[in-house]
């Protein structure tokens, strides 16, 4: 067994595990934290996706001890303190970006990673961002269109009268 210590969702763990351990085991496994997917296993679909250190990554595809002394943030640690929607989370759910939801928690983790990059991203931009999410349910469009919802959300509304 390995100690594995790191953050998730700005709460700090320290916890063992089998050197082989996926990240996405110890999120769902071991953490019970089953918002993130794992779809194949295999580093394709992206369902698995969460931002370590900020970055989208698969947490199919990194050992557990690999997240050690990192910041890892799951589906579950978008919403803010109060319980509101995280802007990605409201625009998912008002521009009907999700169907069956198994591919959601991967898009909306690749979609910060992306916004925060790239505030107004275009829509090339957004489909280059989500080449590693794979969605069976809708036909991307309304994922598109949630993420651009989502960029003008964050983007300040006032000017300074500039
Ligand atoms: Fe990780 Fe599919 S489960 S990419
Ligand atoms: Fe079903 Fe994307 S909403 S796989």
């Amino acid at each position: 067994m390995t100690t594995i210590s790191l953050s998730i969702n700005e709460r700090p763990i320290q916890i063992e595990a089998e050197p082989r351990t996926l990240l996405v085991q110890l999120l769902r496994e071991h953490l019970g934290l089953t918002g993130t997917h794992c779809g194949c296993d295999t580093s394709q679909c992206g369902a698995c996706t969460v931002l370590m250190d900020g970055r989208a990554v698969k947490s199919c595809s990194i050992l557990a001890a690999q997240a050690n002394g990192r910041s890892i943030t799951t589906v579950e640690g978008l919403a803010r303190s109060d319980g509101s929607l995280h802007p990605i989370q409201r625009a998912f759910s008002e521009q009907h970006g999700l169907q069956c939801g198994f591919c959601t928690p991967g898009m909306m983790l690749a979609a910060v990673d992306l916004l925060q990059r790239n505030p107004d991203p275009d829509d090339a931009a957004i489909c280059e961002a989500l080449e590693g999410n794979l969605c069976r349910c809708t036909g991307y469009q309304n994922i598109i269109k949630a993420i651009r919802q989502a960029a003008r959300a964050d983007r300040p509304t006032h000017s300074n009268g500039a």
